[in-house]
């Protein structure tokens, strides 16, 4: 496996350019048609003051330049430049946008496929800046320096030859500036791009604020914390903007130390070129000069680019590295080769300990249990005593630190994730819905069939609200579905649920939102449903669970007690305290208004 670090600060500047290359180089066409169009601008600059020379020279002085000449040179001259601008643009907005387009996709891919692990060391907002924004920052900044490199580059080339060609001592002079120059170039770029990564930390910060503001927009009024929470994000707002006015700093220094370089190299080379056209017999002519003088004035612009182009390639490599970074960091969820179409649903628990801190106690400790094909199992026991922790291991969002779970005999890291899954409908105690219809969300993963939709919702006892709504199944439920109150949220839930029809039916608290009567139409569907499954149900109303085949008491992390509801009661252990204690206070007796 790749070291994360390594990967992330590979050493030179090109090694970092070639591991980006297989997103920006598939179409060499293009690239080629990029690079040549720019070859050809180049080329086009030394001929604006190489104009100058016949003009002057044999134009004015000795009128013997036919005048149709003129405007054929130079229409034909920027003709052909702008061409040349045109197509360097468009071949780079291909190159950027392609690339950008594929590390984005790859991005998505990977983020629905990596590890959950991930979700749990970056926030929402961080991996969407980083999907979103700075693939688009990097991308388009990178590519645009480097074609800007490549046209200053040549124009440099182009100008620096012709400016040999014309006087090669006076060019040399040019060059007596370049190492310190690169010298400037290369202390600021180092001070860039730490910079940069540490805005880019800021940036993160600053939009989780804004995120975790947006979930717990009631919250944050109901008690009052808006001005901590303007606080809050003044502070990262402050930091962001130090960072920015320091980097700003960086990149504005360069500019006026290559101008101050290039101003005296502009100064020696005058005094020289007058020297040298006071000699007498020097061949100098005054169309020779401005020639010079021009392709050398014009030499400042390209250098002041070339000087500049370090701070864009700084920015986008460190923006397209994050987004390197996010594929290098998240590992995919690993998965065996095991495959079924359907399982029978024998479930074990072998010894399994879940430690989430190592400080901590266990959240599951050695906990051992079977459950059989077909069986209806309860998990009761108080907050926190790792029901959920037990749970989760199914589907593999949590890896066991030790000890290990079979699915019909088969150890579950042997399965191949997608058929694991497939064999899970969960109802979990905290619902999530996507933004989009009541159908889609009902037969996620699958094509909608209507007629079944309508099925699962009329056995969730949704239908009825469903029915009062004007675009009915095809409703769009905003974010997470808050169009919807807690409890039809829940029956939503379970509508999906039914919907999977999967052979193992997990419902973690999935009534627990619904008033009496829903519940009990619901607990008839779901009882239902139940039948030639194996169901594991989490409830705190103890009355839910009347019908399991066994209950398992917990404690944490640790089953304490199991057997049927009667005889545990019968037994007077953790399980009848649990119903005195008031744990079981809402059964189907004392729910009734006294
Ligand atoms: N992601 C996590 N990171 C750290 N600790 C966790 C995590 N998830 C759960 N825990 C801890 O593990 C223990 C068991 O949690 P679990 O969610 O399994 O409880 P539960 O029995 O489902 O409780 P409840 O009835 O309140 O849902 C708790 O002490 C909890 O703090
Ligand atoms: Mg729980």
């Amino acid at each position: 496996m790749p070291n994360p670090r390594q990967a992330t600060h590979p050493t030179s500047i090109r090694q970092r350019l070639l591991r980006l290359a297989p997103y920006f180089v598939h179409q060499k066409w293009v690239w080629a048609l990029a690079i040549g169009a720019t070859l050809v601008a180049a080329l086009t600059e030394p001929l604006i003051p190489a104009l100058f020379q016949p003009l002057l020279d044999n134009g004015f002085a000795e009128n013997q330049l036919p005048l149709w000449s003129i405007p054929l040179a130079v229409i034909g001259l920027f003709t052909v430049r702008g061409l040349a601008h045109f197509v360097a643009q468009y071949a780079l907005a291909r190159i950027t946008n392609d690339g950008m387009e594929k590390l984005r996709g790859d991005l998505f891919a990977k983020l629905v496929r990596a590890d959950v692990s991930l979700f749990s060391r970056q926030s929402a907002s961080a991996l969407s800046n980083t999907v979103v924004y700075e693939v688009q920052i990097g991308a388009s900044q990178l590519v645009s320096a480097l074609i800007g490199l490549s046209r200053d580059g040549f124009t440099l080339l182009a100008l620096v030859g012709y400016l040999m060609w014309l006087n090669w001592q006076l060019t040399l002079v040019v060059f007596t500036v370049a190492p310190g120059l690169s010298w400037i170039m290369k202390v600021l770029s180092r001070r860039l791009y730490s910079l940069t990564k540490e805005s880019q930390k800021a940036t993160d910060d600053l939009a989780y604020v804004v995120e975790e503001n947006v979930l717990a927009h009631r919250m944050v009024r109901l008690h009052g914390a808006q001005a901590q929470q303007i606080g809050r994000f003044n502070a990262l707002g402050q930091r962001l903007r130090r960072l920015a006015l320091k980097s700003t700093a960086a990149s504005a220094a360069m500019t006026p130390l290559t101008q101050i370089m290039s101003s005296i190299a502009l100064s020696l080379v005058l005094v020289i070129a007058l020297v040298q056209s006071r000699e007498v017999g020097s061949g100098a002519t005054v169309g020779g000069f401005v020639a010079f003088i021009t392709a050398m004035l014009m030499l400042i612009a390209p250098i002041k680019r070339l000087a500049d182009v370090a701070n864009p390639i700084t920015r986008g490599l460190a923006a397209l590295e994050r987004g390197l970074a996010l594929m290098h960091d998240a590992p995919e969820e690993t998965q065996g080769q095991h495959e079924v179409e359907r399982v029978r649903g024998a479930l074990e628990w072998q010894d399994i300990t879940v430690q989430f801190n190592p400080e901590g106690d266990a959240a599951l400790a050695h906990i051992d249990l079977s459950v059989r094909p077909g069986e209806t199992v309860a998990l009761v026991g108080a907050s926190g005593a790792g029901k959920s922790t037990l749970i989760q291991l199914l589907p593999r969002f949590l890896n066991p630190s030790s000890g290990q779970v079979l699915l019909d005999g088969v150890p579950l890291p042997m399965w191949q994730l997608g058929s694991l899954r497939r064999q899970l409908a969960m109802v979990s105690q905290d619902v999530v819905m996507l933004n989009d219809s009541l159908a889609v969300n009902v037969s996620l993963g699958q094509t909608p069939d209507r007629e079944k939709v309508r099925q699962c919702l009329e056995a969730a006892n949704l239908w009825p609200h469903v029915q009062t709504l004007a675009q009915g199944i095809d409703t769009d439920l905003g974010h997470n579905a808050n169009q919807l109150s807690g409890g039809q949220r829940q029956r939503l839930a379970i509508a999906r649920a039914l919907y999977k029809d999967a052979p193992i039916l997990i419902l973690d608290e999935a009534t627990s939102a619904l008033d009496n009567e829903s519940e009990r139409l619901v607990q008839e569907a779901l009882q239902k449903l139940m039948q030639g499954r194996t169901t594991l149900i989490v409830a705190h109303r103890l009355s839910t669970i009347e019908h399991a085949d066994r209950v398992i008491v917990m404690e944490r992390g640790r089953i304490v007690e199991q057997g049927t509801a009667t005889e545990l009661l019968a037994r007077g252990g953790a399980y009848s305290r649990l119903r005195q204690r008031g744990d079981g206070a809402d059964t189907a007796q004392t729910r009734q208004p006294s």
